[in-house]
């Protein structure tokens, strides 16, 4: 049986002391729920994050990681590094980084394969930008971000893999995908790794919807068979947004 997941990507957003004090809050508010909550605070302080949620449920995950094992990368974070300060899931493959830090489908191909063989587990991000979906084209661009990715990987590593399908045009837009969009492009999802691998390796990945999440939108988005849950940006960085986004699942 696949998880529920809720998780929040804080982008580059809250200093260490902003950190502690939204983590604190949210702890103390954490519904009972059955999806696996996990928080992604930057970088300088998933360290201080670790420890203040060290008596609770919620997980704190990276944003980012590099394929390299050490060296001179100016400026990147290992999987070893996260590893070190008790991280062990990494989103991977994010537009933003695709978008702004040139991240092609071969090296994030590298990074999922670095991440796994750490023994991490790896949230991998893809979606279409508006003009594949207006052309038709999105299914194509998605069923390729999979298959360059991530179709060369063995079977027995894809319990480790959550799926997050976050059409661009919907991120921090405001523009959210409708509940149908999502499970559209959620059952085709579903369905390309069925082809790719097998129906149970399939059936048991978490596949989250990102894109605009909401506490008004997230009950209808997560009341759909083939969505898992969601990762949420803007809405995650208030204690009161993310509990009612949790709460809704
Ligand atoms: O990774 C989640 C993010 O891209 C979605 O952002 O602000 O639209 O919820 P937002």
């Amino acid at each position: 049986m696949r998880s529920k997941i809720v998780a929040g990507n804080w982008k580059m957003n809250k200093n260490m002391k902003e950190t502690e004090a939204l983590l604190t809050e949210l702890s103390a508010k954490l519904p009972d729920t059955k999806a696996e909550v996990m928080v992604a605070p930057t970088f300088v302080n998933l360290a201080k994050a670790v420890r203040t949620l060290e008596t609770s449920t919620i997980e704190v995950i990276a944003q980012n990681v590099h394929f390299a094992e050490n060296g001179a990368y100016t400026g990147e974070i290992s999987a070893d590094m996260l590893l070190s300060v008790g991280v062990e899931t990494v989103i991977i493959g994010h537009s933003e980084r695709r978008a702004y830090f040139g991240e092609t489908d071969e090296i994030l191909a590298k990074k999922v394969v670095t991440a796994l063989g750490k023994g991490m587990r790896v949230m991998f991000c893809f979606g279409e930008e508006l003009e594949d979906r207006k052309s038709g084209n999105h299914f194509n661009l998605v069923e390729s971000q999979l298959k360059n990715a991530l179709f060369s990987l063995d079977a027995s590593v894809w319990s480790k893999i959550i799926l997050a399908y976050e059409p661009v045009w919907a991120i921090g837009t405001g523009e959210t995908a409708s509940p149908e969009q999502a499970q559209e492009m959620h059952a085709f999802i579903r369905k390309t790794i069925t082809e790719a691998y097998d129906a149970t390796i399939a059936n048991n990945v978490s596949i989250l919807y990102g894109g605009s999440v909401k506490p008004a939108n997230a009950e209808e988005i997560f009341s759909k068979p083939d969505v898992d849950g969601g990762l949420i940006g803007g809405a995650s960085l208030k204690a009161d947004d993310f509990v009612a986004i949790i709460s809704a699942i």
